[in-house]
């Protein structure tokens, strides 16, 4: 019965439609970057969320390649269901379940939206890959080498972050952004100067994603406290390179306390987890797999605030009044509007309060060189 309604006319239309009515959302996600070490593994990842029912997979070079092979993937084919409801008509699931059962004359169609996957490659594609966003995830630029920092990307990722959002304030300026590409502590700030510069500057939809270092916490803490990583909750503040990554130990889930020992080795780990992988990889790039899984998590959860969802927090680098700089990693909720709210800090010991003011003092100059950036 139901398939004698499947595939109605209009169907982005109606896809707006079911969305509008707290239907299954089939969000529209792009990838910026999507044939690197990060963007191949995210792809994957994303094109397994349920969640997400377009995926436009960007990058300056193999796209083409990678998209195929993604779309490959018997993965979520999202069921959509368009209820034809008069004005003031109140039809909830189990009125539409209860007329299925009894045969009753449907009003409503049914359409299995079948996940897209679609490659675009090099510039003159760009514009394509972004029109219609909802989400869109950045990981394109150039990792680290062993003995390099983060900053030391700065000059090629600048521009290349630079490019990418200019697309993104022309094409889907409404989109939520996550940025990946380092260093964060300055590309963010690009971001929103590059949107700024379009009229199109949200700062609830410019997120940096810091979860890796959330992450890389709640396993090195699992490993001293003998716990299962996935019940342990640390929040890290500050931003996402060296000092500036702040773990609050203090405040970890669930209660606990560390020595004097354990939390010296444990925030020079979660410190230097980036770095760590760098040395390993000899020459071979930086965190990719670790990545992709963070980069998918924080995602999961953008969507998951879009579509309505509550309760949903994470520790992402953002706008901020936590502190008197601009930018800062804390724990946000994520709403549909995107991070609704940007929470405190909490109580912080002497150790964290002795952190805070380092990092603080480098994020400073990471903040004003993403700035001057454009606006010089
Ligand atoms: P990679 O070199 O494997 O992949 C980068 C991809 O970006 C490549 O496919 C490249 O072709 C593409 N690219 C380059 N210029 C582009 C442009 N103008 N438009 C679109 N795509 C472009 O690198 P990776 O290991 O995937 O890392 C990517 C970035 O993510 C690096 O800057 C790295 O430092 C950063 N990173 C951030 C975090 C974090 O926690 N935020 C973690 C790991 C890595
Ligand atoms: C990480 O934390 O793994 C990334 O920022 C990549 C890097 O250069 O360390």
């Amino acid at each position: 019965r139901i398939a004698a309604h499947l595939n109605p006319p209009n169907f982005e239309l109606r896809r707006e439609e079911c969305r509008a009515k707290g239907g299954a959302p089939g969000f529209k996600v792009a990838i910026l970057g999507a044939a690197g070490g990060i963007g191949q593994s995210l792809a994957l990842l994303m094109k397994m969320n349920p969640l997400v029912s377009v995926l436009h997979l960007y990058d300056v070079v193999n796209s083409p390649g990678v998209t195929a092979d993604i779309s490959h993937m018997d993965t979520t084919a999202v069921v959509m269901f368009f209820l034809q409801v008069k004005e003031g008509e109140n039809i909830t699931m189990l009125n539409l379940l209860y007329e299925c059962m009894h045969g009753l004359t449907l009003s409503y169609y049914c359409g299995v939206f079948i996940f897209q996957v679609r490659g675009f490659l090099g510039q003159p594609q760009l514009e394509a890959a972004l029109t219609g966003m909802d989400l869109v995830v950045i990981p394109a630029g150039v990792p680290r080498k062993p003995g390099m920092t983060r900053d030391d990307l700065f000059n090629i990722n600048a521009g290349i972050v630079r490019t990418l959002c200019e697309g993104v304030a022309k094409c889907c300026p409404n989109a939520v952004v996550n940025l990946i590409s380092n260093p964060v502590n300055s590309t963010v700030p690009i971001a929103a100067e590059v949107f700024k510069k379009a009229g199109t500057y949200n700062p609830k939809r410019l997120l940096g994603v810091t979860t890796l270092d959330v992450t890389r916490a709640n396993t090195f803490v699992g490993e001293v406290l003998g716990l299962d990583p996935k019940m342990v909750d640390v929040p890290v503040v500050g931003g996402h390179a060296g000092v500036t990554i702040l773990p609050l130990l203090s405040q970890v889930k669930p209660p606990c306390s560390f020595t004097p020992e354990e939390t010296e080795y444990l925030t020079k780990r979660i410190q230097d987890g980036g770095t760590e992988v760098v040395q390993a990889k000899a020459g071979a790039g930086s965190a990719t797999l670790s990545m992709a899984y963070a980069a998918a998590k924080f995602a999961d959860a953008c969507l998951r605030g879009l579509k309505g969802d509550a309760g949903v927090v994470e520790c992402a680098f953002v706008a901020s009044e936590v502190t008197e700089l601009p930018f800062f990693a804390s724990k946000v909720r994520l709403g549909r509007a995107g991070a609704e709210e940007v929470y405190q800090l909490g109580p912080l010991n002497e150790y964290e309060r002795i952190g805070l003011e380092k990092a603080k003092k480098e994020l400073a100059e990471s903040i004003q060189k993403g700035t001057n950036f454009i606006k010089k």
